[in-house]
């Protein structure tokens, strides 16, 4: 049997993104900023901070997989669905809903840099820092997790539990997912 026992609740993952987004507010004071949110785990987390951040905020929308998902990664993206707009000149966050390996980030980072954007971060809820391969510079963190496999706030487990209003971890039968 399948269970979710609650590591993040809903009012600290509220909280903390309450935080981010004032955070931004101040790092990109009069500034126009664009988030990118990486479909379609970043997409709970960026409605909600994008709530968050008092300044002119653009939205729009990426997909991308990883090759060779399973086996020693390949290391290289695909691209799925493309941004709708150029880049160029923009002040832009990408927003993810986890960091894990780093390898997806890595190669997406080096493909919107050749965009020429005025600036580029990188925001993430969370983050398993023991799990990572490839470094990547991380701006904003929700929080850091231990290596369990998490879901709920747009993180899946066989595309269920994105809705959860909670980070949990899965319980099956008397196993925790890793
Ligand atoms: P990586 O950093 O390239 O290894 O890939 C990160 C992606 O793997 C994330 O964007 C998630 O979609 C997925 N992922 C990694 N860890 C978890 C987890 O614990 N739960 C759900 N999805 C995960
Ligand atoms: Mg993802």
């Amino acid at each position: 049997m399948e269970k979710i026992e609650i590591m993040i609740s809903e009012e600290e993952v509220n909280k903390r993104i309450r935080e981010i987004g004032e955070q931004i507010t101040k790092d990109y004071a009069g500034k126009e900023v664009l988030l990118i949110c990486v479909l379609r785990g970043g997409s709970f987390f960026m409605c909600e901070l994008a709530k968050r951040i008092n300044l002119d905020v653009k939205i729009d929308f990426m997909s991308c997989s990883s090759y060779g998902k399973g086996t020693a990664s390949s290391g290289h993206i695909k691209i799925i669905k493309d941004l709708e707009e150029s880049i160029e000149g923009k002040n832009v966050i990408v927003v993810e809903d986890i960091i894990d390996s780093g390898r997806t980030l890595s190669h997406l980072l080096d493909l919107l840099k050749s965009r020429q954007p005025e600036s580029l971060a990188l925001c993430a809820l969370l983050d398993k820092p023991e799990r990572r391969v490839v470094e990547v510079p991380v701006d904003y963190i929700g929080f850091q997790v231990p290596d369990y496999f998490v879901v709920g706030y747009g993180l899946d487990y066989d595309q269920k539990y994105r809705n959860l209003p909670y980070i949990g971890r899965v319980h099956i039968d008397d196993e925790v997912l890793k």
